[in-house]
């Protein structure tokens, strides 16, 4: 595995349209690997390949609704779609490829996507909340769009804060 370059909003790359994935072989799982150490070094919820400077649909997310002392899975997403929403959250919202700007974005409560695994086989996956959030946050990536896009406001430095000192 090896850390990948994650690029930042200024890359026009992070604007275009990926591509499916159709081969499901060595190159993918190398890419997916490497997605999920730099997702875990960057201390985000979620990655999707184009953040890696690779135009394919693929991304991670990490299910943070477990347990307590359960580890959290990382969920990969492989050509996603999403086949059902429901209810509406808003919260704040931020991205590895905009580092420190945060802004409040409205999502879906609920969400259920259908997508490949890393071997090709279809599954459907039902996130609630914060994994919810995520999974639209980065399919969005695959479609060439940010959340800066979708905020109702960016949160101000004051607030950034405070939240921070939390
Ligand atoms: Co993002």
């Amino acid at each position: 595995m090896a850390l990948r370059n994650i690029v930042t909003k200024e890359d026009p790359l992070l604007y275009k349209t990926s591509r499916e994935v159709e081969n499901f072989n060595i190159r993918l799982q190398q890419l997916l690997d490497d997605m999920k150490e730099t997702l875990i070094k960057s201390g985000g919820v979620g990655l999707a390949a184009p953040q890696v400077g690779v135009l394919r649909r693929a991304a991670l997310v990490i299910e943070t609704n477990v347990q307590y002392g359960e580890e959290e899975p990382i969920i990969e997403f492989i050509n996603p779609v999403i086949i059902e929403t429901e209810g509406v959250q808003e919260g704040t919202e931020g991205c590895l490829s905009a580092p420190g700007e945060y802004g409040i974005v409205k999502r879906p409560a609920r969400v259920k996507a259908r997508a490949q695994n890393r071997y090709g086989a279809w599954f459907e996956y039902e996130g609630v909340g914060l994994t919810a959030r995520c999974m639209c946050h980065e399919f969005d990536h695959l479609d060439g769009h940010l959340f800066l896009e979708k905020c109702d406001r960016m949160l101000t430095k004051e607030e950034i804060r405070e939240s921070s000192e939390e």
